[in-house]
Parts: C-alpha cells; sequence; structure tokens
C-alpha cells in the first residue's frame, strides 16, 4: 500500500482532526508494528532482547517473544538506578485520617523482603497468589513481591463475598492468600479475615495465609500453621531478592472479570506486551511529567487500577496518590482536600463519581484550592456531556482537558481516548474521541461491515495490540468463542495486521461525522453498576442459589448516579410466598453470594418471566419494560414465538413493578 493511499484509508479519525504527527503514530504502528514497537518497548528493561516483536496465530497474540524481562525491576530497581531512590512513590491516606508515605526505596524493600516471606512460605515462579486486600500499600507490594519472583497475582476486590473469593481461588487454584484483619469503609471497621476464612473453606489450595494488621481488630482468629501476620513474616524476611528472569509472553497476573455467563471470567495478561502498553498508554493519554503528582482513584481489585496505580506509574517514575476510604467520607470534600493538600496535577476517576459530587453541590469543590491540577480522566462507564462539562469547568476550572478513557479488563489499557502525549485533538464532552497507535477499530453493523455516521454498530478491533490478554485462565476454547468468533473477516474491513481476525468489544458505538467515537454502552448482558461490571447470568445463578427461588432474571436500568442500577424478577418456588422479608433475605443473599456491589436496587416477585421458546430469556423486552419504554415489535425477536405469552408476561412485570413487588 503506497503511503498516501494508507494514511487516507488508514486513518478511522476525522482528516480534520486527528493530527498529523498522532496520524503518523497511528499508521506507523499498524503498518510497521515491528519498527514501531521495537522503538517504544525499548523504554522498559529487558535483561534479554525479544527475537520476534509479534507472533501472531489468530486468536493468539506473544508480543515480543523470546524477550526476558521482570515487572517488578521495570517499577522498581530501575528508577533507584535512575536516581530515583529517595522520590515520593506513593502518598498514601488512609480513611481514618492515618498517612504513610513510600520512597522508591522503601518501596523496593519492602517489594525484595516480601519476595522472600513468599519463597519461604513456598511459592515458586508460576503459583498463583490471591491478594484479597484494601487500598493499603501492602497490596501494591504484594503484587510486585509475586512479579520479582515469577508467581502469578490474582487480586480480588475487598468488596467481594466470601463465595466470590473462593470461586477465584478455587478457578486458579491459589497456594497462598494474602488478606488483612479488617478494613474501615464510612468510620466503621469491616472484618475481612473472617470472610477469608470462610472462603479458605472452600478453597482447599490455599496453604497459607498472611494477614496484613491494617484495622487493629482484636480477636482475629488465626490457624495455627496455615495463618501468619505480615509484619512478623517481614521481620524475618531477607533483605534482597533477585528479580526472576521472565519471558515477555509468561503470565503478569490473573483478573476475573464478568462476562454473559455465571462463571467469573480469568483474564491472562503477559508481562511484556502488558508492561509495554501500560507504559505507553499512560504517556500517551496523559502526557505526565516527572513532576506530576498523579491520583488513580479505582480500587487495585479491577483492571484500571493494575495498570494505572499497580504498573503504569511506576513504570514513569511517578508519585501516586493512594486513598484507602470512601470518596465523600468524612465530608463531601475528602477527595478535593486531598488534590488541595498534595497539589495533585493528573486526576483520573469514574463518571459515577463525577455524578455523585455533581449532585452534592459545587461548593464542595469550591471550598479546595485546585489550581494545580492540570489534567482530568474520566474511566469505567460513558461519560455524559452533562458531568464531563461539570468536571472540566469545577473542578478543572475550564483549563484542564478531560480524557475520556475507553477500554476493559481485556484491553489491558486505554484503547480509545484522546492522546494528550502525542497531539491533543479538540475534545468534544462525551467522547473518547479516536483510538490510540496500534489500536485498529471499527464501528460494524449485524453484517460485520462499516457502519455509516451516526449509525450505531458493534466496536470491534481488528489487530491484536501488545497490551491484549493472552488468553482465559485455562480456558481458550471459551476466549476464542467469546471474544474472537461474533464478526468475521469479509473484504470492506482493511487489515493491517495479518492473518485477519476480528476482537469484538461486547460494546455499542458510533462514530460521528467527523469520525470521533462516542461509546453507547454493552451489547451484551453485562451490567455497568457504578463502574463495576456485572453479569446478569452471574446475578442469576446466584439467585438460583437460594432456596426459595426458581428462576431469575437480572436487567440494567438507567440510574442517574450510577449509570445503571440492577433489577431484578424473581419467580419462587411452589410452597413459597412473595413478602418484605423474603425479598430483604434476598437482597441480602446477593450482597453475600457476590458482594455489595451487586445489590439489586429493585427487586419484583412474578410468575412468570417472558421467554423465547427455546426458553431463552428475553432481555431484551425485560430492558424495554424496566426502563418504561414501548416494547417494539417483539414478534420480530429472535426465535419469539411464543408472543402473546411474552406479552402476559410483560403485563404482569408491569403490575408487579407498579405494585412494588410484593
Ligand atoms: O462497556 C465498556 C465500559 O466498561 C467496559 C469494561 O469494563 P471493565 O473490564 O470493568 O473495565 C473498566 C475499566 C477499563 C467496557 O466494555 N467502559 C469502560 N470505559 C469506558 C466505558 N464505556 C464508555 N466510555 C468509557 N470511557
Amino acid at each position: 500500500m503506497s503511503e498516501t493511499s494508507s494514511i487516507a484509508a488508514g486513518i478511522q479519525a476525522g482528516e480534520k482532526y486527528y493530527g498529523l504527527k498522532l496520524r503518523e503514530f497511528w499508521r506507523l504502528s499498524l503498518e510497521n508494528p515491528e519498527a514501531f514497537w521495537s522503538e517504544i518497548a525499548d523504554n522498559i528493561v529487558w535483561f534479554e532482547k525479544w527475537d520476534k516483536v509479534l507472533e501472531w496465530n489468530p486468536p493468539f497474540a506473544r508480543w515480543f517473544v523470546g524477550g526476558v524481562l521482570n515487572a517488578s525491576y521495570n517499577a522498581l530497581d530501575a528508577n533507584l538506578k535512575k536516581g530515583l531512590k529517595n522520590k515520593v512513590a506513593i502518598f498514601w491516606e488512609g480513611e481514618e485520617g492515618a498517612t504513610r508515605s513510600l520512597t522508591y526505596y522503601q518501596l523496593w524493600k519492602e517489594v525484595n523482603k516480601f519476595a522472600n516471606v513468599l519463597k519461604k512460605l513456598g511459592v515458586k515462579r508460576g503459583d498463583r497468589v490471591t491478594i484479597y486486600l484494601p487500598m493499603i500499600p501492602e497490596l501494591i507490594i504484594a503484587m510486585h513481591a509475586c512479579a520479582r519472583i515469577g508467581a502469578i497475582h490474582s487480586v480480588v476486590f475487598s468488596g467481594f463475598s466470601a463465595m466470590a473469593l473462593a470461586d477465584r481461588i478455587n478457578d486458579a487454584e491459589a497456594k497462598v492468600l494474602v488478606t488483612a484483619d479488617g478494613m474501615y469503609r464510612r468510620g466503621k471497621v469491616i472484618s475481612l479475615k473472617s470472610t477469608a476464612d470462610e472462603a479458605v473453606n472452600q478453597a482447599k489450595s490455599i496453604e497459607k495465609i498472611i494477614v496484613v494488621k491494617r484495622a487493629g481488630m482484636a480477636d482475629v482468629p488465626m490457624t495455627n500453621g496455615r495463618d501468619y501476620w505480615w509484619d512478623e513474616l517481614m521481620k524475618e524476611a531477607e533483605p534482597y531478592c533477585e528479580p526472576e528472569p521472565m519471558q515477555s509472553t509468561d503470565p503478569l497476573f490473573i483478573l476475573y472479570t464478568s462476562g454473559t455467563t455465571g462463571k467469573p471470567k480469568g483474564v491472562v495478561h503477559s508481562t511484556g506486551g502488558y508492561l509495554v502498553w501500560a507504559w505507553a498508554s499512560l504517556k500517551w493519554a496523559f502526557d505526565l511529567q516527572p513532576d506530576d503528582i498523579w491520583w488513580c482513584t479505582a480500587d487495585l481489585g479491577w483492571i484500571t487500577g493494575h495498570s494505572y496505580i499497580g504498573y503504569g506509574p511506576f513504570l514513569h517514575g511517578l508519585t501516586q496518590i493512594m486513598y484507602d476510604g470512601a470518596p465523600d467520607y468524612p465530608a463531601p470534600d475528602r477527595w478535593w482536600e486531598i488534590i488541595e493538600r498534595y497539589g495533585v496535577t493528573a486526576f483520573y476517576t469514574a463518571p459515577t463519581a463525577i455524578r455523585m459530587f455533581m449532585k452534592l453541590g459545587d461548593e464542595w469543590v469550591r471550598k479546595h484550592d485546585l489550581s494545580t491540577l492540570r489534567i482530568l480522566g474520566s474511566v469505567g462507564e460513558p461519560i455524559n456531556p452533562e458531568a464531563w462539562k461539570w468536571f472540566h469547568g469545577v473542578v478543572g476550572g475550564g483549563r484542564c482537558p478531560v480524557i475520556d478513557t475507553y477500554w476493559q479488563t481485556e484491553t489491558g489499557g486505554f484503547v480509545i481516548t484522546p492522546a494528550a502525549g502525542i497531539e491533543l485533538v479538540p475534545l468534544k464532552p462525551g467522547s473518547a474521541t479516536f483510538p490510540l497507535p496500534g489500536i485498529h477499530v471499527e464501528i460494524v453493523n449485524d453484517n460485520g461491515e462499516p457502519a455509516k455516521p451516526f449509525e450505531r454498530g458493534y466496536l470491534i478491533i481488528l489487530a491484536p495490540w501488545p497490551g491484549m490478554f493472552m488468553t482465559l485462565w485455562r480456558d481458550p476454547e471459551r476466549y476464542k468463542e467469546i471474544y474472537w468468533s461474533r464478526f468475521k473477516p469479509n473484504e470492506k474491513l482493511d487489515f493491517k495486521i495479518k492473518p485477519p481476525a476480528i476482537y469484538f468489544t461486547g460494546d455499542y458505538a458510533m462514530k460521528d461525522d467527523e469520525g470521533y467515537i462516542w461509546m453507547l454502552g454493552r451489547v451484551d448482558d453485562v451490567i455497568k453498576v457504578a463502574g463495576h461490571r456485572i453479569g446478569t447470568a452471574e446475578l442469576e445463578s446466584a439467585f438460583i442459589g437460594h432456596p426459595a427461588v426458581a428462576e431469575a432474571a437480572a436487567v440494567g436500568k438507567p440510574h442517574p448516579i450510577k449509570g445503571e442500577a440492577i433489577v431484578s424478577f424473581i419467580v419462587l418456588k411452589s410452597g413459597y410466598e412473595p413478602s418484605e422479608d423474603l425479598k430483604k433475605d434476598l437482597v441480602a443473599w446477593i450482597r453475600k453470594t457476590i458482594g455489595p456491589v451487586a445489590t439489586p436496587d429493585e427487586l419484583y416477585f412474578v410468575s412468570t418471566l417472558p421467554k423465547t421458546r427455546s426458553g431463552k430469556i428475553m432481555r431484551r423486552v425485560l430492558k424495554a419494560v424496566v426502563a418504561g419504554g414501548t416494547l417494539g415489535d417483539i414478534s420480530t425477536l429472535e426465535d419469539a414465538t411464543s408472543v402473546e405469552e411474552a406479552k402476559k408476561a410483560v403485563e404482569m412485570l408491569r403490575k408487579a413493578m407498579e405494585e412494588g413487588g410484593s
């Protein structure tokens, strides 16, 4: 392909705005990935250089094949060598007011010691370690200690229940669990160790539990020979641990996420490709400088925390804030006070939080001098223009670009986002703008052909990129089926990296007449509640685990702050009667089986659910019912032969909702 035609054909963005530099980056990354990525990958430290930049056997990609490196070495040792020994790596603050700071040297020392602790407890290269901790530095220390010895970490969000934790431990067959006595939330202490114990009772692979004293709880049950206090192990630990030389394609971590089945998926990320992507994507999107103070408010239990707290900022030798607590506790200006006190310059958060603060009133923000801020970011769900404008105007004082980053657990890092570090395009509130270099996206219709401007279509990715996940843990078949089988290559699509294969994101999107991309929500049965990804199937199977429930359906309903809220419909087994108590019991059951993030906002008892003849719940119908919209023509629904029955069921749902459910 000639240079001019490739620029013209290749660029997916509006000619007018996708500037020359960005365009050039994008073109090079896809037309000459070897040269492009070789140069970018040189920004991290390799013990041995790779033989091949990309080995692409669709849908499996291996990046920097033959390259040898260590993630903890890159995040820590490399910075000590650059003279950043005494630079603060983490300013930590707990909800209760405690503060800690760790320099790169201090963090490095802790990581080395904990790596030796793990080794001493028998953890070897390739073993899995589950980490179930609140947002304390020990969480980062444990992740990097795993990386240092080549163990694979699996961080489980500390808000998850014992059952959810047990499922994740069992799937990964983790040997060691790292947890804490308890955690603070809204001034209360919540026990974690007892939840961990409950999980471990159903997770036999765990041999040792290491417990951090976070909340100073009395009477923490400790099992002799299995449970150890973090502090005591650290006291005796050797100070230095040689970083394990890892292959670029060795897994760095597993992170479980929700999808369309009841079982969470273990997304597996590589070491080399992931780190290169974490390095490059952070630089390109946020243009961070050595004296920036970065604050990403995500939890390390999610991918945002992994890439943009756990790894990315350290790869750039940055100072970051880590806060363990509720955003609005004890007062709605907690975050703004932190920004002012530390002089945060780059602030990355979620639309749900932005909408919540917007509702709480500008005065809480205006009480503080936020003039150090120079760039803002948003992630996790579509940001509505109103929230975008408030964030830009009130928090950013009208002077900070808002970097809306669209991406997923699976993508490892940002994929569609303004690239302030390359060339900032004019922003449009609510649009994530254009893909980063190396990301070849398209929006297609049902036939897999490019959609027209303003036509809603499916967002697909046409080429492998370094940050992409390698597979699903021990389930390559599911990986192929879920992500790579929905769309087949066709001649209307311009594949730059061959052989062609199509990754389906599961998201709706559209381009406007200038090529800007607008994300329009999930196609599948994933609900995004306050940015947390929850599968309806996961909820439904949790409900069905309750002795009273015969059938269950869960759908998302638009919510002004959380983006979406969970609405569930329950058909009871015979012998059970609807009641307020049973409703409460079912809500408590979900909190117990999945965790408080999955708490349904509304729950209705019904006698039947609208289904297709093959027994599938008609989700579109349910969604339309809860949103109060029109049902549309349900006779056109796939496999929907039982229209009359479905109509009846819908009437019943509506009635149940009107009556409040019992
Ligand atoms: O639907 C998209 C939405 O979040 C999904 C990925 O969720 P998760 O794997 O939990 O990762 C969240 C953090 C990266 C996507 O498929 N999503 C994420 N960011 C955005 C978004 N939707 C619109 N705009 C975004 N900026």
